[in-house]
């Protein structure tokens, strides 16, 4: 009996001893793997992570062309962006519109029964919707082409719709034209005006440096060339001095490149302003990023309306005589008519038909000194940038009444093609 009793006491008194040096260490572990396990949950079923989707599906009877590659003709700018339109709206007015990113088409290409339209789509939900959300995607792609199956000769049975990876997603749209990484976005007018760009919004954009030095802007408009003015040129004629950064700070370059060959415009004589133009072809093929992106050419057929909204990008002065900046600087300028930019008090009959005018007349925003053979651009309605004007000359910089003068691309897209085939 006494023994029992000293045993039964034993126990308690010998728990009761434990050495803190073990509790702890398993407390600890314990609330590790709660805390694991809790944030592996969370993680799972509600942080949000982005996905990328390519779609696919057929249109019978009308064969579109639009490899994305070059500027896309205006019938097939209008199919691209009915569709664009209606799947954002289709996809706004769903169940799933808190999850949606953006959509696009990328091409429409030839197809032996009619043409096949690819899409790309992007999605923000936490993996554990995986599965549902590819079925609801996929429900509301049918519900919109079975919609427009008259309108677009849509063949709504063909809708396919795949995961892929970013990398896959992003290399779908560096080998388009026109492309921004993203909108950037529209402020200040302060080049002189303009603001910083941001990393990737204008990722054509090149400089031209002659012995190490920016001196010139140029845009790059296929893996091989680029399309700058012919004055940058003039007695700097050696392949050998030049080289080309991409990237948005101008020392910082992404990526350099050698330059091979430069065609002058042979009717340009230094120092004019007459056929202004000049193509560079690189030693090597850039291979395109989502911050080196060619630019689309205009179709020569192509007409700008006064008061149209267009961007000028490059290093040039801040002001004219004035410091050059270390970021590309932007400014959303207007196009002025040659009618008006060529009025005595304005710029008298300098401006021919194979230039155009950009700015205001009030002056404000402007290229100057060392912007030169940089681009001129022009969004068509999906937002796809198309090289409009090269900066050429000016009255000085941003002065009231003396806008900006640049080679208008359009009247030289024939010779463009007879050099480079573009
Ligand atoms: N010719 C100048 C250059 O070589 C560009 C002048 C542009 N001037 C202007 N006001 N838009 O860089």
């Amino acid at each position: 009996m006494r023994y029992y009793r000293k045993l039964r006491f034993g126990v308690p008194s010998q728990r009761r001893s434990w050495p803190v040096c073990t509790v702890i260490p398993i407390l600890l572990g314990v609330v590790a793997i709660l805390g694991v396990t809790i944030g592996l949950l969370v993680h799972f079923l509600a942080v949000g992570k982005i996905y990328h989707y390519q779609g696919d599906f057929l249109i019978s009877g009308v064969t579109y062309n639009d490899s994305c590659e070059n500027a896309p003709s205006q019938i097939s700018t209008d199919l691209s962006k009915d569709i664009e339109t209606k799947m954002l709206d289709r996809f706004q007015n769903s169940s799933i519109y808190k999850e949606y990113i953006n959509s696009q088409v990328i091409k429409l290409l030839p197809h032996p029964n009619g043409s096949s339209v690819q899409l790309q789509l992007t999605f923000k939900f936490p993996p554990a919707k995986r599965g549902i959300m590819k079925t609801e995607i996929k429900a509301v792609l049918l519900q919109m082409l079975k919609d427009n199956t008259v309108s677009w000769n849509a063949v709504p049975s063909s809708i396919k719709l795949m995961e892929i990876s970013k990398a896959n997603a992003e290399m779908l749209t560096n080998k388009c034209c026109g492309r921004q990484l993203f909108n950037s976005i529209r402020a200040g007018n302060r080049i002189v005006n303009g603001k910083n760009a941001q990393m990737g919004a204008w990722p054509w954009q090149a400089s031209m440096q002659w012995q190490g030095k920016h001196h010139c802007g140029a845009s790059l408009i296929s893996s091989r060339w680029l399309l700058s003015a012919a004055h940058c040129f003039a007695n700097k004629t050696n392949s050998e001095d030049w080289t080309v950064n991409f990237g948005t700070v101008v020392n910082k370059p992404y990526m350099t490149g050698k330059v091979q060959n430069i065609i002058s415009h042979e009717n340009f004589s230094s120092p004019g302003v007459h056929d202004d133009i000049a193509l560079v072809q690189l030693a090597k093929e850039v291979s395109f990023s989502k911050y080196i992106r060619r630019i689309c050419l205009p179709d020569a057929k192509m007409k700008l309306s006064e008061n149209d909204s267009v961007v000028v990008t490059g290093w040039g002065a801040l002001y004219m005589n004035g410091p050059l900046p270390s970021v590309l600087q932007e400014a959303f300028v207007k196009i002025i008519g040659n009618e008006v930019c060529n009025a005595p008090n304005a710029l008298s009959g300098l401006v021919t038909d194979n230039m155009l005018c950009a700015g205001f007349m009030s002056g404000n925003a402007d290229a100057c000194q060392n912007d030169s053979g940089g681009p001129l651009v022009y969004p068509d309605s999906r937002k796809i940038w198309h090289l409009v004007g090269i900066v050429s000359w000016g009255d000085g910089c941003a002065k009231k009444n003396k806008p900006g003068v640049y080679t208008r691309v359009t009247a030289y897209r024939d010779w463009i093609t007879s050099k480079t085939g573009l």
